[in-house]
């Protein structure tokens, strides 16, 4: 027989192992406090309450709920959700928008599978979710990026950018972002910035894909409304998920988005998994239906606030002055910029040493820059392992600063 990798297909060979996962394995071992991660913590999952609706679908849904459903998904979710934009996000949608996913993931996978062709031009921000990154490198897709700041995505870079894009007649085929308490940086467009960037997508014809996994979790301010919300031309895909703010293991998410669209991932999904987990679906209708859900999003917002308090009040304490960071106003994570001669995928053998472990910044950056930044996860840890991880991290920055022997220096903005 001939060696596997002589049958694999191009796209299969083009699969790799990126690094920084590899180095990430490494922080696996129990005796790590690992900030890598982009977990949920467990005490944010209501296990009472699933266990009682799991009972009320065996009991008055059994035949339904575990048979195939439609590739769609179940209808009643899908109008809940309906429901739930509108109540929610001020979207005004119908049914036929709305397909379910095997988690946002898998819409990211679908809407790359019916947009992109190789070679075809994706624009986003950078740093951006690396998830999505991947999905579009899987499908040879040429990624551009324009950088962020505090505000997230450049707005003027952008305005630029699609102008020489438009004149080249080389436009992406979208654009896709983050807008809220974005991954990884924790970033929030602010609203004025989200009417440019809407007004922009109109003006160049573009689909803007929206990616939404942390919008409602919000811990100060007020929430701002998704881009969707001011979709007058249905020109927004809009990616939300329930992994967030009930539980990942359910792998339900939906997209909405224009019909034509949403038809095409859906005919798409029939070769992937003919249909979203069925049981998952009746079981995430049912917290919605008995209001279950949006009640627990007030409790997970408690725990995950306090938890990103107290990692901003370790590093305040632990951190060298050289080191700068973002307070996000919602989310799952907290961006670290350090010095440019601080390598942090170089730095990080020493605080796996220490066990203690982040993400490589790098890992988020399509073009392979910022080098000198890295993501911390707070919500998975308990409070004892925010305060002893960030003092270990805290001084393995310092050693790193101290071996270089580095001055501060200038230090780039997001
Ligand atoms: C920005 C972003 N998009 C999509 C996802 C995928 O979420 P899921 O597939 O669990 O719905 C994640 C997961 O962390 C994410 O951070």
């Amino acid at each position: 027989m001939k060696t596997l990798e002589t049958l694999f297909s191009r796209s299969a060979k083009m699969m790799k192992a990126s690094e920084i996962r590899e180095l990430l394995k490494l922080t696996r071992q129990p005796e790590i406090i690992s900030f890598a991660g982009g977990l949920p913590n467990p005490d944010a999952f209501p296990v009472g309450n699933i266990k009682k609706m799991v009972d009320h679908v065996m009991e008055r849904h059994a035949r339904d709920a575990l048979q195939y459903g439609t590739t769609e998904g179940h209808n009643k979710l899908r109008a809940a959700i309906v429901h739930g934009m509108k109540q929610i996000d001020d979207v005004t949608t119908d049914i036929h928008n709305i397909i379910i996913t095997t988690g946002s993931q898998e819409a990211l996978y679908l809407l790359s599978k019916v947009l992109l062709d190789p070679g075809d031009t994706v624009l986003t921000a950078a740093p951006t979710y690396i998830g999505a990154t991947s999905t579009f490198l899987a499908h040879q897709a040429n990624i551009e990026c324009i950088p962020i700041d505090e505000n997230g995505i450049r707005v003027d870079l952008l305005e630029g950018e699609l102008e020489r894009m438009s004149r080249r007649k080389k436009l992406p085929k979208f654009l896709y972002l983050v807008p809220s308490f974005q991954n990884p940086t924790g970033v929030t467009i602010p609203p004025d910035h989200r009417s440019k960037i809407y007004d922009l997508v109109c003006q160049y014809d573009l689909l803007l894909v929206e990616d939404n996994p942390y919008g409602l979790l919000c811990y100060d301010g007020d929430r701002v409304l998704p881009i969707k919300a001011q979709d007058t031309e249905d020109r927004v895909l809009f990616l939300g998920t329930f992994s967030k703010i009930l539980a990942p293991g359910f792998r339900v998410a939906w997209s909405c988005g224009p019909a034509e669209l949403v038809n095409k991932m859906s005919l798409a999904k029939q070769a992937v998994d003919l249909c979203s987990n069925t049981f998952g679906q009746y079981v995430v209708y049912e917290a919605i239906h008995h209001n279950l859900l949006f009640p627990h999003v007030d409790v997970i917002k408690r725990l995950y606030k306090e938890k990103r308090d107290a990692m901003l009040d370790a590093m305040e304490r632990y951190f060298p002055k050289e080191a700068k960071w973002n307070i996000p106003q919602g989310g799952l994570f907290i961006w670290v910029r350090l010095p440019y001669s601080i390598n942090t995928k170089d730095m990080f053998p020493r605080a796996v040493a220490n066990n203690v472990a982040y993400v490589v910044g790098q890992a988020f950056y399509p073009d392979g820059s910022g080098s000198n930044t890295m993501r911390l996860n707070f919500s998975h840890s308990t409070n004892e392992q925010i305060e002893e991880g960030i003092k270990r991290l805290g001084m393995v920055i310092n050693d790193q600063l101290h071996k270089e022997g580095l001055e501060p220096e200038f230090i780039t903005s997001v």
